[in-house]
């Protein structure tokens, strides 16, 4: 158990652990499924936060993204899946959750990674955010390179959820598949 989780569980036992893991998800990938069970060895409920983003155009709307997670973890109720937009570290406070939870998967990650931990902590200095590795196997995976590998005909068979592969086939067969990185 990290010293920030151990501390508050101390001071306050009755209170449950619980973290945000806030990402785009478009689809969520095997890594972000390892981070998640990671993060219960630490956390008893993580909040999964699909930011619905009018910046980027998905290919899976908001409602599939969080669907397709919602199987992935229909028999855990200790995760729990919310779409969100505007701030993070309000959707944070809202669920009564002070640690967000990211995924670094190599030195590339951190600068971004970097940046927006320290811009939450300027937005809101009791939200602290805890990084974790995924599985060395996991490493080189990104929801963009997936959809990349998928299109061109690459096996994503071991990258992702089968229902993520499922959808993702489904998308093809429909037409839908506008590729945009
Ligand atoms: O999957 P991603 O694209 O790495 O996730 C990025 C995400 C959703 C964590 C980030 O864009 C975010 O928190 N957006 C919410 C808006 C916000 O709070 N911005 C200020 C923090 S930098």
């Amino acid at each position: 158990m990290t010293l920030i989780v151990r501390l508050h569980k101390e001071r306050m036992p009755w209170m449950e652990n619980r973290a945000v893991y806030p990402g785009f998800f478009d689809p969520i990938t095997n890594g972000h499924v390892d981070i998640i069970l990671r993060g219960l060895k630490i956390f008893d409920k993580i909040i999964v936060a699909v930011l619905k983003n009018p910046k980027k155009k998905p290919l899976f709307s908001t409602k599939e993204r969080v669907a397709m997670i919602r199987t992935i973890f229909t028999h855990q109720p200790e995760i729990e899946v919310k779409a969100f937009d505007g701030l993070l570290v309000d959707f944070s406070r809202r669920n009564r959750a002070n640690i967000v939870i990211r995924g670094l998967r190599a030195v590339s990650d951190f600068e971004y990674e970097f940046q927006m931990a320290l811009m939450n902590r300027k937005l809101d200095s009791e939200i602290e955010t805890l990084f974790m590795m995924p599985s060395l196997n996991y490493s080189f995976l990104s929801s963009g390179l997936v959809k990349e590998v998928f299109l061109l005909g690459g096996c994503v068979e071991d990258l992702v959820p089968e229902i993520v592969e499922r959808n993702l086939r489904e998308k093809l067969k429909k037409g839908k598949y506008i590729y945009s990185n």
